[in-house]
């Protein structure tokens, strides 16, 4: 197969991350007869800096040329005060819209042999596998009206869901329920939210159509509490936009860093892949960033957007099996730590020689 896959390294520990799915790209390419076309461009801090817009021109049409585009992170101290058009964030939430990826697939998972490194007890995290699904281009993030009034002494978002909006992520949820143990949890905070309790009157006509799934809903804040008290009892959670991005940072912690935790944004034109981790200014630059949810975001891409569901596969293999025979960056409590590149050459290396499957594989609806 030939593919064009939009690189946007970003900011922060992004171009390292990203160096490393790259090499894995690379190396699944040759491994298996493909021509992957891999070209970077700027977007977030790096862009700005670079005398542009967070979000260059040449990149939007790049991202919307390409097969899929593959992103490390945005966001800078440097910009943390700039108004909104001029944040790397912006661009970001921008590209998702033009993409039109409203679905936002974030699979958390423990590996076996990792259940040391959760902050919960063993018990109650090994074999975890869940599946959060996040509304990705509606909710707080871009309702209208939204900005500060005049007098500058107030300031507000809308939160805000139109029927289309919950219904096609509700039926993204049910359908990737079927592929799993058939269960959906509904999130959201009806008991105060005129948009939760539309929300949740919208899920319960779509679940209509899936009498085989298995419907609850809890509140967020309730959710939160289940997610580190009791997390096996969820598989699909669905959420809006803004749930979705807490509760995805938390179960990062579930399953010991958000170094592991990768993400695909889908339904519209190609598919954005990204991390679910930021830039982390606090290790960048310094080759300790854990390169693995980067590059099991590089096998997200592959299996949804290019459908080669085999070498998404092995590449889970290869990050599975180096954690399981021990391999720890700092993130993971490596004493001492592997370093970024140390990971990633492990992995590759297992990628080029792994035989038999241990890991769980990311399921395939
Ligand atoms: P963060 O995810 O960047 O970092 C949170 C903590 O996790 C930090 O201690 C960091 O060192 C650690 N961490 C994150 N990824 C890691 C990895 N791969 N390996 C090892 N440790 C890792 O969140 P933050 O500090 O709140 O945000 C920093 C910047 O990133 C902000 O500007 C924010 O807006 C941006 N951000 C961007 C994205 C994105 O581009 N998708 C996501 C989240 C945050
Ligand atoms: C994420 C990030 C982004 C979000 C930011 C950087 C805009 O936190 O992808 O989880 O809030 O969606
Ligand atoms: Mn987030």
């Amino acid at each position: 197969m030939n593919a064009r896959i939009a690189l946007l390294p970003g900011d922060g520990i992004g171009p390292e991350v990203i160096a490393s799915a790259a090499a894995v790209l690379e190396a699944v390419a040759s491994r298996f007869g493909h021509s992957f076309t891999l070209d970077s461009y700027l977007v977030g801090g790096v862009a700005l800096r670079d005398g542009g817009a967070a979000l260059p021109d040449a990149t939007r049409e790049a991202c919307l040329e390409a097969d899929a585009v593959l992103l490390g992170a945005v966001g800078d101290p440097e910009f943390d005060q700039a108004p909104r058009e001029r944040r790397p964030e912006t661009a970001l939430l921008q590209l998702r819209q033009d993409l039109g990826v409203f679905a936002n697939l974030r699979p958390a998972k423990v590996w076996p042999g990792m259940e040391d490194g959760s902050s919960l007890r063993p018990e109650l995290i090994k074999g975890l596998d869940l599946l959060i699904i996040r509304e990705l281009t509606g909710g707080l993030y871009y309702g209208e009206p939204r900005g500060r009034t005049d007098d500058g002494l107030e300031a507000f978002n809308t939160m805000r869901y139109s029927r289309p909006e919950i219904e096609r992520i509700a039926r993204v949820a049910f359908e990737s329920a079927r592929g799993r143990s058939g269960q959906v949890t509904s999130v959201d905070k009806a008991n105060v939210l005129d948009v939760s309790r539309f929300w949740r009157e919208v899920v319960i006509d779509v679940a209509a159509d899936y009498p085989d799934v298995t419907l609850e809903h809890q509140l967020v804040d309730s959710c939160a509490l289940l997610l580190i008290s009791d997390p096996k009892r969820f598989d699909v959670l669905l959420a809006g936009n803004l749930f979705g991005d807490i509760l995805s940072d938390e179960a990062g912690a579930v399953v010991g860093s958000l170094g592991l935790l990768p993400s695909a944004s889908v339904g519209g034109r190609g598919g954005l892949f990204e991390p679910v981790h930021g830039s982390a200014p606090d290790i960048a630059g310094q080759d300790r960033a854990n390169p693995a949810a980067a590059i099991a975001s590089a096998a997200m891409l592959l299996r949804h957007a290019l459908k080669l569901g085999d070498e998404a596969s092995a590449i889970e293999q290869a990050i599975g099996d180096t954690l399981t025979a021990g391999m720890r960056t700092a993130d993971l409590g490596g004493d001492p730590p592997a370093s970024c590149s140390e990971m990633t050459e492990a992995i590759l290396s297992r990628l080029a020689s792994a035989p038999g499957q241990t890991g769980p594989q990311e399921r395939t609806t």
